[in-house]
């Protein structure tokens, strides 16, 4: 099972940035151990990070035939990217949507997720481990779905 991890903007900051709202982990550190997780379940997982929305939709464009599965973070295109939930519903393969933060506990604005629509679920609150714990999940419902598999 192959899958996608994208971030979006000013996720490369994680570390520094606002560490009481989003942890004091950074995103190599957050990848170092989905990697560990992904392969202890028998997966391998390629992930990449963009400030420009442009270049995750030529991600997500690229993702079929390359990927089972896609875990993604928008950060802010989150809340206004139709295009991101347009290539999403295009590339029709089990996407996750993940949040570090809570965003419906936090500003209004975060509220409304353009993407969510265009997801399986979603996992947010859990700093780190909110990747984790999507990647679980995804694996959970593309095992649950796999030729062979129990109904
Ligand atoms: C975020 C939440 C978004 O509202 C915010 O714009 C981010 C990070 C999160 O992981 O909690 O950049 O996606």
């Amino acid at each position: 099972m192959r899958v996608l991890v994208l971030s979006g903007p000013n996720l490369q900051l994680l570390g520094t940035r606002q560490p009481d709202v989003y942890g004091s982990e950074t995103l190599d550190q957050i990848h170092a151990r989905l990697k560990e997780r992904a392969a202890a379940l028998g997966a391998s997982l390629q992930a990449f990070q963009s400030n420009h929305e442009g270049a995750l939709l030529d991600a997500l464009g690229a993702a079929r035939g390359a990927f089972e599965g896609i875990l993604l973070n928008a950060g802010a295109f989150t809340h206004t990217s139709i295009a991101l939930f347009d290539a999403l519903k295009a590339v029709n393969l089990p996407c996750v949507e993940v949040h570090l933060s809570n965003p419906e506990a936090r500003e209004s604005f975060r509220h409304t997720s353009k993407v969510a629509a265009a997801c399986i679920g979603k996992v947010s609150g859990f700093g780190g481990d909110s990747y984790v714990l999507a990647l679980e999940g995804l694996i959970r419902w593309l095992g649950a779905r796999a030729p062979g598999a129990q109904q």
